[in-house]
């Protein structure tokens, strides 16, 4: 049986102060359910925060790694240098790092790569823009980002990853996903996966984000085929993000 998985992504937000005190806040209101939860921080802050949450069942995770294992790549950090913070998460392909950041399916799929290379689960976002749902694409992108890393990676390295189904058109904008709209591109997700090996399929975590609120968490997290959430603004809110992580079924 799956475990629900919470994740909140701080992405580029606040300074130290904030990030140890939310930091702190959800480490002390945290009520362990069975479920598992982790945040992915600002990597500056990776050693500070991991001590903080040292000795709590509340995982760390990075917002990106470097598709290179290392070198010469200026601004980026290797999966090697995560693994040094006892990382255990890395969100690869966020639709921020696609788009403004021209991250490409196959740049994706090597940092999918490299983050496994360490021993890292990657979580892989994947998700259609407005435009691309209303002209009836949205199988076709997620079709398309998928199999950018099936063909890297293989299906076998599915079975330590995640992926979060993230429509962009619900990124920040409070304009979430109805359930059933989330459960269709979840089932499809799955049943795209089955097709090449049914047992990972069934064991795998498919995350939804966009909008995710503790109002319309329960909802979400009740359909069949979603195993939890990738958080962006409500985790910025101790108490919200773990009303939220109550919300796993
Ligand atoms: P919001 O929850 O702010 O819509 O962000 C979702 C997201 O991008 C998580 O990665």
């Amino acid at each position: 049986m799956r475990k629900a998985l919470v994740v909140g992504n701080w992405k580029m937000n606040g300074v130290r102060s904030d990030a140890t005190d939310l930091a702190a806040a959800i480490k002390t209101g945290f009520e362990d359910n069975g479920a598992e939860i982790a945040v992915c921080v600002p990597s500056v802050y990776f050693s500070e925060i991991g001590s903080l949450l040292a000795g709590s069942s509340i995982l760390l995770g990075s917002q990106n790694v470097a598709e290179h294992d290392s070198g010469a790549y200026t601004g980026e950090i290797s999966a090697k240098m995560l693994n040094d913070f006892n990382c255990h998460f890395a969100i690869v392909g966020h639709s921020e790092r696609r788009s403004y950041y021209n991250d490409s399916n196959e740049s994706v799929a090597r940092r999918y790569n490299q983050s496994l290379s360490q021993g890292i689960t990657p979580i892989l976002c994947v998700g259609e823009t407005l435009e691309q749902r209303e002209s009836n694409e949205t199988f076709t992108v997620i079709d398309q980002q998928l199999d950018a890393v099936i063909d890297l990676a293989g299906i076998e390295s599915f079975a330590k990853a995640v992926i979060a189904y993230e429509p962009v058109w619900a990124i920040g904008t409070g304009k979430v996903a109805t359930d059933d709209q989330a459960q269709e591109v979840h089932a499809y997700i799955r049943n795209k996966l089955a097709q090449l090996d049914a047992g990972i399929a069934e064991n795998m975590q498919i995350l939804y984000g966009g909008s995710v609120k503790p109002g319309n968490a329960t909802a979400l997290f009740a359909m069949p085929d979603i195993d939890g959430g990738l958080i962006g603004g409500a985790s910025l809110d101790g108490d919200a993000f773990l009303s939220i992580y109550q919300s796993t079924k």
